[in-house]
Parts: structure tokens; C-alpha cells; sequence
């Protein structure tokens, strides 16, 4: 029975060394390889405990990679020069061509500083609601803050109130007044830095609603009928010159 158990597991071990795999940077496992943007990125794979040559094949997500025959037998580079903040969260897999259950993936996880972006000029009128609304996109993760003349916006006042998305942070001003006006900064920090972008608000007088505006529609919607009038004739002269010209057609054959 001892002896059973014994052989048994020579078995099991020795079928463990002897399976074909696959590896990319010496990891058997799918594994997270995390480096700084604009790092160059070489991922090796290679096969092992194969008997012939192996063919290798290389995925980028979905679509498989452009690589030279040569670059393929046994054991395959590829290389990401430079990393882009693009490449975060992409996947690499490497695998057998002849039998493609046998792969090993690489996901990427590139860090870069927070970039922000949004409209950065927001006109508002008085009484009515300014959104100021800064999009992030960050890895790490960064804690976000609105700030207005270097400090923290009181939360208070309750006008103010802010939403937090996993890619955006908003800030929402119900009936602003003029003194609400002027630059405030959306704040992204992480354990590395702080980044910032201002966002300048307008708070206007309000505007004569009438007479120009309405005046400005009703022209509009004037002008509007008038384009869909001609363009409905335009069709019809059209579709009159070729019934003409198949006529013609037909009596010259
Ligand atoms: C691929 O690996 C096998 C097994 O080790 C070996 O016999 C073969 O020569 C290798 N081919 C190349 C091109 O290195
Ligand atoms: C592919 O590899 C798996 C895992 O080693 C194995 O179980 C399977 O039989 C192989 N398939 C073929 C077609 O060789």
C-alpha cells in the first residue's frame, strides 16, 4: 500500500515535469506585470517540456500579434516601446499554435500621473444651475477634490454639491450668484503627486429672454421650412430627370 501511495505520486510529479507549458518572463501563471509609463515592456515566452519545435502564437487582447516566423519556434519576443497609459489594463497572451488551451497571460498595469480634461469654461446665468464637471483617468487610483481660491469648497453651503463617478467628479451649483464666479481647481491626488486643472466660471446677468430670442426661432423654424421645401422639389426634379433620361434611353435603343 506504502509502496502504492509512493509510486503514485512519482506518477503525479513526474506528469506535473514532464506537461508542456508555456511562460512568459519565467511566470507559468497568468500574472500582472506593473511598470511606469514610457518604460520599454519586453515580454519573452517560452516553451518547455516539449519533445519538437513549438510554434508560439501572441494575442494583444483579442487580436493576435504580427510577429516573424523566426520569432516564433520554442520561444517568441514582444516588445512594448514605449508604454502608453493606453496599455493599462491590457491583456498579452502567449500560447501553443498547436494546441491553444496551453497559454499564460501578462496583464499590464502601466502607472501615470492623472490626467484630467473637461470644459474648462463654463458661462453661467444668475439663478440658474453651473455644472463644472472634471473627467479623470488615473492609475493608481486618485482621491479627487474641488478647490476655489486654493481651498477646499465649503460644503455647507448647501448650493454646492459634488458627484463622484469612477471617471468623473462634478461639481453642481444650484442658483448661482455672481460672487460663485471665478477659477476653480479639480484636484487629483495619489500617493506619488497632485495634479490640477482649473475650470473658470462666468456667472452673467441674465439675459433679455424676449423679444430677440424669440425672434431668433421663429426665423430659424422660417428658414427651416423653406431648406426642406426646396430639397423635397430638388428630389422631385431629380427623380424627374432620370425618368426622362431612361425615356430617351429607351428610344434611342
Ligand atoms: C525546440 O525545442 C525542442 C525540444 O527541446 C528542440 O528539439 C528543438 O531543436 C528546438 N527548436 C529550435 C528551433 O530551437
Ligand atoms: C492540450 O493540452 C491540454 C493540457 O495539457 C491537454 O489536456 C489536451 O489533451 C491537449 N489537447 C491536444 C489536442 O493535444
Amino acid at each position: 500500500m506504502k509502496y502504492f501511495i509512493h509510486l503514485f505520486v512519482l506518477l503525479c510529479l513526474a506528469h506535473e515535469i514532464s506537461a508542456v507549458g508555456v511562460s512568459i518572463n519565467k511566470n507559468t501563471n497568468n500574472f500582472k506585470l506593473t511598470t511606469n509609463v514610457n518604460n520599454t515592456i519586453s515580454l519573452h515566452c517560452e516553451v518547455f517540456n516539449n519533445i519538437g519545435n513549438e510554434t508560439l502564437i501572441w494575442y494583444r487582447e483579442k487580436s493576435q500579434v504580427d510577429i516573424k516566423p523566426e520569432n516564433s519556434v520554442n520561444s517568441s519576443y514582444v516588445c512594448i516601446s514605449p508604454a502608453t497609459h493606453k496599455d493599462d489594463g491590457v491583456k498579452f497572451t502567449c500560447l501553443l499554435q498547436s494546441n491553444n488551451t496551453i497559454k499564460v497571460t501578462a496583464v499590464l498595469d502601466i502607472k501615470f500621473s492623472p490626467m484630467l480634461s473637461g470644459d474648462d469654461n463654463v458661462t453661467v446665468e444668475v439663478g440658474k444651475t453651473a455644472e463644472l464637471t472634471c473627467n479623470f483617468y488615473a492609475n493608481p487610483l486618485a482621491d479627487m477634490f474641488w478647490r476655489k481660491n486654493g481651498n477646499i469648497i465649503p460644503m455647507v453651503k448647501s448650493r454646492y454639491t459634488q458627484y463622484l463617478t469612477s471617471d468623473s467628479l462634478k461639481l453642481s451649483i444650484s442658483n448661482a450668484d455672481k460672487s460663485d464666479g471665478g477659477i476653480y481647481t479639480c484636484l487629483a491626488r495619489t500617493s506619488m503627486e497632485e495634479v490640477t486643472r482649473d475650470f473658470i466660471l462666468v456667472v452673467e446677468d441674465r439675459k433679455d429672454v424676449l423679444p430677440i430670442e424669440a425672434i431668433a426661432a421663429a426665423v430659424v423654424v422660417g428658414a427651416l421650412i423653406i431648406l426642406f421645401g426646396m430639397f423635397a422639389r430638388r428630389e422631385k426634379i431629380l427623380k424627374h430627370c432620370m425618368k426622362t433620361r431612361e425615356r430617351s434611353f429607351q428610344q434611342t435603343e
